[in-house]
């Protein structure tokens, strides 16, 4: 059986429920809307972040979920997708999810649109529930993404980057939303308990550990569905190269500065600083912090008692490292 498939097993009927009440809550009059929506529908992700949501809930709840959490499952893709929309336009991007982005076919103008839509679609589903305590973890780390996406921005800009900088950015931008996912779990079924406190430091440390994974498939070759080797292009500093540059020649580091500067567009050109990242140990390095974020998320989930779900948070933890795509 496929590690995703074994995953899934224990909260099966749940995803399978979660995927029609998705599909419901993007529905629109608009038939432009509609065609889009149905377009992200028919390619969808992996879809962790619900995965996670049913996961917690059912872990801390024995094995029981409510409306609640189907709703607040729901919210966190919805507003999860308008983000990778978004950010489509913002990285240029044409690829995603094997097939082309939103922006590529239907031009920045509608993608804008249509992540605005999506991300009012999924605050109303909160509202209209009355469910305001999950829609201020969501409205929390809706800040966050933001404010991390800027911080990249700035940081692009001014190529100072440092280790701790590229930890709060990755925290804001991706933690913070995995982070919401597990305290929203378990909020949706035992509100105001210490549970979803624990639960949000354990989304935050798999997030960590995601981004950088994201981060290296960047450095790498493989068809994952979006594309690879754009960072560098785009000015974005991620740790293998913040690693590098730390620890090379200042001669060395002029050269990597003034390729990312200056030369961020000539494709030999940022080869060569992918090559030179990754005979310097850079994507060694990012490997070892990435495990260290994985070990503490591990560390959490032993204080609770053992069950099917804490099984498959567990191999969750591990399938965000492993993961191929
Ligand atoms: C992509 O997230 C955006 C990041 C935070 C790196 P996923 O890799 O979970 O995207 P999908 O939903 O599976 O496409
Ligand atoms: C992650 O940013 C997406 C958001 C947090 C909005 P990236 O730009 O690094 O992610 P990918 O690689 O395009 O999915
Ligand atoms: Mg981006
Ligand atoms: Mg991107």
């Amino acid at each position: 059986m496929k590690i995703t498939e074994k995953i899934k097993q224990p909260i099966d009927y749940e995803m399978e429920l979660f995927e029609q009440k998705f599909l419901l809550s993007m529905s629109s009059k608009v038939a432009l809307l509609n065609r889009i929506t149905h377009y992200i529908v028919n390619r969808k992700g992996k879809q962790m972040r619900p995965m996670f949501v049913f996961l917690v809930a059912k872990m801390i709840h024995n094995g029981e979920v409510s409306e609640r959490t189907y709703r607040g499952a729901s919210v966190i893709e919805l507003i999860h997708t308008a983000t990778l929309v978004h950010d489509d336009v913002v990285d240029d991007s044409n690829r995603r999810r094997g097939f082309f982005s939103i922006n590529a076919l239907w031009k920045n103008k509608i993608a804008v649109l249509i992540g605005d839509y999506l991300l009012s679609k999924g605050l109303l589903l909160s509202i209209d529930n009355n469910d305001f305590d999950l829609l201020k973890i969501i409205s929390v780390a809706v800040r966050e993404m933001s404010e991390g996406e800027l911080l990249q921005i700035e940081k692009a800009r001014q190529l100072d980057i440092t280790e701790n900088i590229y930890y709060e950015i990755i925290r804001q931008k991706t933690a913070t939303l995995i982070a919401a996912c597990c305290s929203l779990g378990a909020a949706s079924v035992r509100p105001n308990t210490s549970d979803v406190e624990t639960m949000r430091q354990f989304g935050e440390l798999i997030g960590m550990a995601f981004q950088i994974k994201d981060d290296l498939f960047d450095y790498g070759n493989e068809a994952i569905g979006k594309p690879t080797g754009i960072d560098i292009k785009e000015q974005k500093m991620t740790l293998p190269l913040i690693y590098v540059l730390n620890k090379c020649s200042s001669k060395e580091k002029k050269w990597l500065i003034n390729s990312v500067k200056n030369h961020n567009k000539d494709k030999k050109r940022v080869k060569e600083v992918i090559t030179f990242v990754k005979s310097n140990g850079g994507l060694e390095y990012a490997v070892t912090k990435m495990k260290q974020f994985q070990t503490e998320a591990l560390q959490i989930l032993q204080n609770y008692p053992n069950s099917d779900y804490r099984d498959s948070l567990e191999l969750m933890v591990n399938y965000v490292i492993d993961r191929k795509k």
